[in-house]
């Protein structure tokens, strides 16, 4: 009994000192991953044929490049998995600050040695409207792709439709024509944000393929003809940003009849040239966000909007909207309703308001 109660502390702190002498290799191999030097020598190149003038790249010569700033490797096998170079002044865009911190110059391929990269974000650089390189759709272990802002032209070169893997793909304001190749095998792809491009034609079919996507930006891309009853077939939308663009005719049932689309949070169809009335059955939206402003809906604004229990923001304003405003809308903001022809248009006051509950029965 003794005995026991001796050795049972003895054999704790044997066994704590047993769990430590496993968990130190893991620990040292967790902080400090070794550089495997073809990857190495792959990022060298990259480095060498941009430009850097603030010299963010200045930690790329020393011996583990995966210390080096932007640089992530994989704990257990050291490749690299992750490239971050975007530049962190993005938010100063117009001042000397931004060029200065901007990457130009040419990306090497050999970026396409590393065999486990994953994530690329090379947004908010100045590549001087040179073309995106073909063989970035040659790095088919990416997940994420984040070129925005970066100044790139051209075209979207067809091997981005071998990118099988990825998952999040921003292409923010280039000059790019958009297309991607019919056979475009992105079947994963969650997020796109190609805002700000030109396009100049009808929503192209190719998108209604990308069934993974839960938000897609198309704002500003000059996207003409009517919303596309294609739009249904991305059943997973949380997020479609169709703003800013020249978009007429009704808005087509699908978009109404969306239990279909019942994730859908926000909607932006702001500032295009969208007509009819608002169909009845948006009221069948969960939508939290639904910005239909600075359109041409016409009629009055259905009784059924304030069915959407979960809606946080609505705006109507700069519409033809005409008639009252359903009593049940729980927005009192003058600025949502401005613009149209609607009883108490502008400013919505207390008295108008009560005025307007007596005139809107049911
Ligand atoms: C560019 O950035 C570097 C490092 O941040 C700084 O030393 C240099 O003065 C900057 N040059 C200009 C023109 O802003
Ligand atoms: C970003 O801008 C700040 C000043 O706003 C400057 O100090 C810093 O050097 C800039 N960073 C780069 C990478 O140019
Ligand atoms: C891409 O990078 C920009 C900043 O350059 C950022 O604002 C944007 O959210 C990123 N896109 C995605 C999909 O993460
Ligand atoms: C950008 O490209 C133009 C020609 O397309 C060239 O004249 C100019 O020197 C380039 N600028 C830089 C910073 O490389
Ligand atoms: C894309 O993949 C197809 C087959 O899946 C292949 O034939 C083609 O060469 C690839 N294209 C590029 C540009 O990598
Ligand atoms: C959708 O809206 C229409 C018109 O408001 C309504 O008749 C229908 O019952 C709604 N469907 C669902 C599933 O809520
Ligand atoms: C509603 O939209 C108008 C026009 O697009 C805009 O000026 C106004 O700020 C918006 N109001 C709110 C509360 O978002």
């Amino acid at each position: 009994m003794d005995l026991m109660l001796k050795l049972r502390p003895s054999f704790f702190f044997s066994f704590l000192i047993f769990i430590f002498l496993l968990q130190k290799p893991n620990l040292g191999s967790a902080s400090s991953p070794k550089c495997i030097s073809t990857e190495r020598q792959a990022l060298l190149t990259f480095k060498q044929s941009l430009t850097d003038p603030s010299g963010r790249l200045s930690s790329w010569s020393r011996p583990d490049c995966c210390k080096w700033r932007g640089v992530c490797c994989d704990r257990r096998t050291s490749y690299v998995i992750k490239i971050d170079l975007r530049n962190p002044n993005q938010t100063l865009r117009r001042n000397g600050e931004f060029r200065n911190g901007s990457l130009g110059g040419k990306i090497h391929p050999s970026l396409t040695r590393l065999k486990f990269l994953s994530y690329l974000d090379l947004s908010s650089n100045d590549f001087n409207f040179t073309e995106i390189p073909e063989f970035v759709g040659h790095i088919v272990s990416l997940r994420y792709l984040n070129l925005s802002f970066s100044s790139f032209s051209g075209e979207v070169p067809a091997s981005f439709g071998n990118l099988s893997k990825l998952e999040s793909l921003d292409l923010y304001a280039q000059t790019l024509p958009l297309s991607l190749p019919s056979s475009a095998n992105l079947k994963l792809l969650e997020v796109l944000d190609l805002s700000r491009n030109y396009f100049y034609s009808p929503t192209p079919n190719w998108l209604f393929d990308l069934t993974s996507l839960r938000k897609l930006f198309l704002q500003l891309v000059r996207l003409q003809g009517s919303i596309s009853p294609g739009f249904k077939k991305l059943k997973l939308l949380e997020t479609l940003d169709l703003s800013k663009n020249e978009l007429s005719g009704e808005i087509p049932a699908v978009l109404g009849d969306l239990p279909r689309l019942k994730n859908l949070h926000i909607l932006d169809l702001s500032e295009n040239k969208l007509s009819g009335s608002v169909p009845k059955c948006m009221g069948n939206l969960t939508a939290i966000t639904l910005d239909l402003s600075r359109n041409r809906f016409s009629g009055a604004i259905p009784q059924s909007l304030a069915a959407i229990s979960s809606l946080h923001t609505l705006n109507v304003s700069y519409n033809k909207l005409e008639g009252s405003i359903p009593k049940q809308l729980k927005f009192k903001d003058p600025s949502i309703y401005a613009g149209n022809e609607l009883l108490c248009g502008k400013p919505l006051s207390k008295k108008c308001a009560r005025k307007q509950q007596d005139v809107v029965v049911n």
